[in-house]
Order: structure tokens, then C-alpha cells, then sequence
């Protein structure tokens, strides 16, 4: 059995996908070292070897001593992570990340990037499709002042060897749709879609990176703040091991993710920032609300109307309200606070919010009542404006109490 430390696989991080800043002890501690290069990995068995003896060759002249590779495998079938991590005697500035948990190529770089010691963070593909002497390109423009250097298929000394014309295409119609939707981001780089660049620990640092899918660059383009951008050309090699991983499914995550920075980036986002308030959230919450009082009206109706099966009002009344609880409970789960509940999965932490959730809006229903009255009787003798009144305000509350105790970000350390 090989216990051997030094050998061991790198802890991942949980908790929000926020990268820190150096303390001033940590510079003074440790004096960081310059790259760290970050390389997911999902089935990449038969290149790992050859990328890291190739990127090492490379950066052991550049700059030696001072930037570790960090390879973030997703508990690959074909255990890409066990042949890693054999690898690190012999690559002493090799680091290896197994996730047996979260999935999918953004996440993994970002893991990496929070588990990473550099000044400026790196990522490139392990298929060698990114040619590995670019780095240093990429690394100068950096160190001449760019805040993010990024390797471009579309400047000059760019290309792509040999793609279908469908595949060129689609990836053209991408760079444009995405022009069109966030146009402050995708035009500031000639190749949005590349996932070969470095930026700068300090441009990133203490900003919640929240990427879908694979387009990471766009992420941190639209959320950290940025400066200059440089670019150096490349050309996109073939792959001679393995598989690409990019489906359809990747072009829906694209636009999605689109859409999303261009609401959390835009106008909601920015009033969200100026009154400190969760604009955004609060407005799908409440789009959720209004799906249960249609749940709740309609069952209601199932249950206690004399054409159907005519049970008595206050039992079909709880049952219906129950239901619709039940019914925003689950929109809210997977849409309003989607980047919650992704973070805490499984059956248990999900009966957990249900019942926060189900004690803070029966509250919240006899706040309802209470403000009904209090109104009516001692501030505005209408009933529909007093009802509205306290609509209003349980709703705000249901909202908040919910943030703060069903939804709640807990950050392990
Ligand atoms: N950890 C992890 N998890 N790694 C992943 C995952 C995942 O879910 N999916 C893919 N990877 C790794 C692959 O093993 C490879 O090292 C790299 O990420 C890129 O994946 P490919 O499947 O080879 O992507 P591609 O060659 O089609 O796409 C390339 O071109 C795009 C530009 O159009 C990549 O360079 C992308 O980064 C780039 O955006
Ligand atoms: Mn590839």
C-alpha cells in the first residue's frame, strides 16, 4: 500500500465557486508562485502523460520552479485521475483533483483555480488540441500588463485544421447569437468560445463565478473585473487520443448561460447591486407564487366544488394550500434557487428545505391573516386593499426568511 503524502490527491473545495485573495501574510509567508495551470480532465487516460511531460518540458524553461499544474479529473471511468496521480514522483510541480461529486468542465477549472497558489490562473484542454508553446505568448502579454491573455483561433496565426463546415458554422452562429445577446463581452475577444487563456488571480478574486456548461471565458470576462485583454493566435490541432465531449447539450448550456449573464450583468443586475436586494430572485419567487395560486384555486376547485366531490371548505382549503406549497417549494428549488439547492444535493438536504420551507410559509400565512385584520380595522376599512397590503407583505416575508434560512449558502471550509 503506497501511503506516500506526497503522492496524495488534492482536497476539493466546496462551497460557493469563489476564488480568494492572497492575505498579505500569505505573500509574506510564501511569496506565490507565478502560473497556475489548470487541466480538466474527462477521459483523457491515453494524453495525460504526454501533456504533462510536454507542458512541463516547456515550462521547466520558461519558468522554472514557479507554476504547478493542476489537474482537475471529473472521476473519469477510464481513471485518468489514478494514472495522474501515479505521474506526480516524477512531476514534482504535479497536482491531481479527483471530484466524485460535481461534474462538468467550467466547474472543474474553477475547483482547480480555488485549490490553485499562483498569481495568474491558466487553463488548457488535456487532448493537446491546444498547442502547449502558446503558453509562453500567453504568459508574456500577461507579465507586459494584460489583465487576461487569451489564445485565439481567430487572429492571425489562428485556425482550425480541419473542421467539418458544419461545425465551423455552428460555432460561427454561436460567436454571433452570443454578439447579439451580450454584446459589452463576446466583443472584446475574437474567440469567445476559447478554453486556453490566463487571467490574473487579482481580476477575479472575491467575485462568485456561476459558469453552465463549458464557456468559462465568458464567465469570467462578464463578472471580473477585467482590464486590458490581450490575444495570441492559435491553431486548433486534431485530437489523436480519445474524444471531444461537446453535444448538442453544450449549445443549449451556451445560450442559457448567455442569457443569464445578460440578466444578472444588465439592468436587474445592476439595480439587484445598488439596493443591495436580490432583484431578480425575488421576481422569479414571486412569478413561483402566482403558479400556486393557480395550483391552489384549481385544486380548490377539484375538491370542494359542488360539481366535482364537494368535501368541505376548510378541509379542501388545507389540502389545496398544502399542495401548492408543495408546488412552489419544488420551482423554487430548481429555479429561483437553483444555484443553492446545486450546491447542497440529495434526499435529505431536500426534505430539510421543504420543511423550512413549509414551517416559514405557514408563518407566513398567519402573518397574512394577522395584517388582513390589522389593516382592515385600524388603518384602511377596505378589504381588498388591506388584503393586498398583506399579500404584500407575506410575500416579503416568505421571500427573505426563506433566503436566509431554507436557502442558505453554508460555506465549508
Ligand atoms: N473535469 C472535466 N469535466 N473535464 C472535462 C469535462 C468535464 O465534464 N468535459 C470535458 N473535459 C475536458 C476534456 O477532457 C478536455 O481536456 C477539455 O476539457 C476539453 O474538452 P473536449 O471535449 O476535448 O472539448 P473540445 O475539443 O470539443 O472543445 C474545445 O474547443 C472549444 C472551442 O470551441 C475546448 O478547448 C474548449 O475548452 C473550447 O471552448
Ligand atoms: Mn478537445
Amino acid at each position: 500500500m503506497n501511503t506516500n503524502s506526497s503522492n496524495s490527491l488534492l482536497v476539493v473545495p466546496t462551497g460557493a465557486l469563489r476564488i480568494s485573495e492572497f492575505t498579505p501574510e500569505e505573500i509574506a509567508k510564501n511569496n506565490p508562485i507565478l502560473l497556475s495551470l489548470v487541466i480538466p480532465t474527462y477521459k483523457e487516460r491515453d494524453n495525460i502523460e504526454n501533456v504533462v511531460n510536454i507542458l512541463t518540458g516547456l515550462l521547466d524553461q520558461v519558468i522554472p520552479g514557479n507554476y504547478e499544474l493542476i489537474i482537475v479529473d471529473d472521476d473519469s471511468p477510464d481513471r485518468t485521475w489514478e494514472v495522474a496521480q501515479s505521474l506526480i514522483p516524477d512531476y514534482p510541480q504535479l497536482r491531481v483533483m479527483r471530484r466524485e461529486e460535481e461534474r462538468g468542465l467550467s466547474s472543474a477549472v474553477i475547483r482547480g483555480w480555488q485549490a490553485a497558489t499562483g498569481r495568474v490562473l491558466g487553463v488548457i484542454d488535456g487532448d493537446l488540441q491546444h498547442p502547449p508553446k502558446v503558453l509562453t505568448q500567453l504568459l508574456q502579454k500577461i507579465e507586459q500588463g494584460a489583465d487576461l491573455a487569451l489564445a485565439s483561433r481567430h487572429v492571425d496565426g489562428g485556425g482550425v485544421s480541419s473542421w467539418s463546415v458544419i461545425r465551423r458554422f455552428l460555432s460561427r452562429g454561436a460567436q454571433v447569437l452570443g454578439l447579439v445577446i451580450l454584446p459589452g463581452v463576446l466583443g472584446r475577444v475574437t474567440d469567445p468560445m476559447s478554453g486556453y487563456f490566463m487571467v490574473r488571480r487579482s481580476a477575479i478574486a472575491n467575485t462568485t463565478l456561476n459558469p453552465i456548461g463549458y464557456k468559462i471565458l465568458i464567465e469570467v470576462i462578464s463578472r471580473g473585473q477585467v482590464g486590458e485583454i490581450a490575444e495570441a493566435g492559435y491553431v486548433f490541432r486534431e485530437r489523436t487520443e480519445g474524444e471531444s465531449k461537446v453535444t448538442w447539450k453544450q449549445y443549449i448550456e451556451y445560450i442559457q448561460h448567455l442569457i443569464r449573464l445578460r440578466i444578472s450583468t444588465g439592468r436587474i443586475g445592476k439595480i439587484s447591486k445598488k439596493v443591495n436586494f436580490p432583484v431578480q430572485r425575488f421576481l422569479r419567487f414571486g412569478l413561483v407564487g402566482l403558479s400556486g395560486v393557480f395550483v391552489d384555486m384549481l385544486i380548490l376547485y377539484l375538491l370542494s366544488d359542488p360539481t366535482t366531490l364537494a368535501l368541505p371548505l376548510t378541509r379542501s382549503k388545507i389540502i389545496a394550500g398544502e399542495i401548492a406549497i408543495f408546488n412552489n417549494f419544488l420551482w423554487n428549488d430548481a429555479w429561483t434557487f437553483a444555484d443553492v439547492s446545486m450546491q447542497q444535493k440529495g434526499w435529505k438536504p431536500r426534505l430539510k428545505r421543504f420543511l423550512k420551507f413549509n414551517v416559514v410559509c405557514l408563518a407566513g400565512l398567519v402573518l397574512n391573516v394577522l395584517i388582513l385584520n390589522l389593516v382592515f380595522n385600524f388603518l384602511i376599512p377596505n378589504r381588498y386593499i388591506a388584503n393586498f397590503t398583506a399579500i404584500a407583505i407575506a410575500t416579503i416575508w416568505n421571500f427573505w426568511v426563506n433566503l436566509k434560512l431554507s436557502w442558505r449558502v453554508t460555506e465549508v471550509k
